[in-house]
């Protein structure tokens, strides 16, 4: 069984009250249960509902986080099935085929025809999301689409329709909010520990330009300042001249709060990489680099910290990324529990296009759009 009791398992402090998400990961516990790599039987886990999986657009995220993290479930007893992928890479495929034991399909369609998932995981190229997308939910499947959600809104709001209109769960991919100090942070937010949300300060240098920065990785962000903060009415961005990939942009959120969003490719090995505050009446925490939080929690209270103590070998990275999390949540989801709101990826996808908006007319951007 999961642990769901207290216990120090980061930086020598209690873990929050004993039922926040970190104390779900308690290495203690673990260790007083001889199960560091939670592979004993558990039994809840074992009974739900089945869930037949295919992964459409099977390249290297993929590979590397969903089919070890669909893997590590299954491994903790989690009746999730890979049913089949698909790829338009025929050597990736054979490999593919290879390892997790599944046909491989260049045919997305012809995937979904034969084998009839309950679920897909789209994880193919942003300009493929839109068509993979509706021919799942055409075919009666519930979907988990990587981010951004498309590259116009116009094919994001068509799919977020198009799953109301089927009725099935659409969920973009948003990992950060799962991974443990992001999750524990909004832990704190909802039991007051930082009342009232005033201000957010979030950063994200990547420090190489491998991928287009604003879509594929501040969108993440935009993603978490909602989920923190709510829904933004107005934007304003500035770019250094000549270098569109280093931008600041203050939000004007629905709620009164304010916020910064600063992202860059321009410089290496920044530390923090990523780094989000949140300032709110009395009290203030942040998340450095996915990986510590810090919660401040009066003025003449000492910080208190958290950060994982246990050897790096016994972290899952897929956990830690909030892979793991992100996918059981969308597992309950199929399964009839509480279904995340359709609109989530659109709405990120919003602030993307906002902020090229802002950029291009040099003006504030009203929302939505
Ligand atoms: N959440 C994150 O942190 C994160 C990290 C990296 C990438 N991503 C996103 O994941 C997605 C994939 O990125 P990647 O780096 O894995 O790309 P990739 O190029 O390695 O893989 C894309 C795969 O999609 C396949 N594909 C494309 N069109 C297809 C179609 N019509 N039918 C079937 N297969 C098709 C390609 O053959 C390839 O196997 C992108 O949307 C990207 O923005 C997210």
């Amino acid at each position: 069984m999961p642990s769901t009791g207290g216990g120090a398992g980061f930086a020598g402090v209690p873990a929050f009250g004993g039922v926040g998400f970190w104390s779900h990961l308690d290495r203690r516990a673990l260790f007083e249960r001889g199960d560091v790599y939670r592979v004993g039987f558990d039994d809840e886990r074992a009974a739900r509902p089945p869930v037949r999986v295919a992964v459409l657009g099977a390249g290297g995220v993929a590979q590397s986080k969903y089919l070890p993290a669909l893997a590590q479930l299954r491994t903790r007893w989690e009746p999730v099935e890979l049913v089949a992928v698909s790829t338009l890479d025929a050597r990736q495929g054979e490999k593919l085929a290879a390892i997790w034991g599944v046909p491989a399909y260049a045919d997305s369609g012809a995937l979904l025809r034969d084998r009839a998932p309950d679920a897909v995981i789209v994880t193919s190229s942003d300009d493929a999301h839109p068509e993979l997308v509706l021919a799942a939910l055409e075919a009666g499947a519930h979907v988990l689409v990587e981010k951004p959600i498309a590259r116009s809104l116009d094919h994001a709001a068509g799919m977020t329709r198009a799953a109301e209109h089927a009725d099935r769960v659409l969920l973009t991919t948003c990992n950060k909010r799962w991974s443990p100090p992001y999750a524990e942070a909004r832990r704190l937010l909802d039991a007051g520990d930082v009342a009232t949300p005033r201000l957010l300060a979030a950063r994200f240098v990547l420090g190489y330009d491998y991928v287009d920065l604003l879509p594929s990785g501040t969108v993440h962000l935009f993603d978490l300042a909602r989920h923190f903060l709510g829904d933004v009415k107005r934007l304003t961005a500035v770019a250094v001249h000549g270098a569109p990939q280093s931008l600041a942009v203050t939000l004007e959120f629905a709620s009164g709060a304010v916020g910064t969003v600063l992202t860059s490719d321009a410089a290496l090995s920044l530390h923090p990489w990523e780094r989000v505050e949140i300032f709110g009446d009395g009290g203030w925490l942040a998340v450095d680099d996915q990986w510590t939080l810090t919660l401040h929690p009066a003025e003449y209270e000492p910080a208190r910290v958290w950060a994982p103590v246990v050897p790096s070998t016994l972290l899952s990275a897929e956990e830690w990324g909030g892979w793991v999390g992100m996918l059981e949540a969308f597992l309950d989801a199929v399964r009839g529990g509480a279904r995340p709101p359709a609109d989530d990826g659109y709405r990120a996808l919003e602030l993307v296009v906002a902020t090229q908006r802002s950029l291009d007319e040099r003006t504030p951007v009203e929302l939505p759009l």
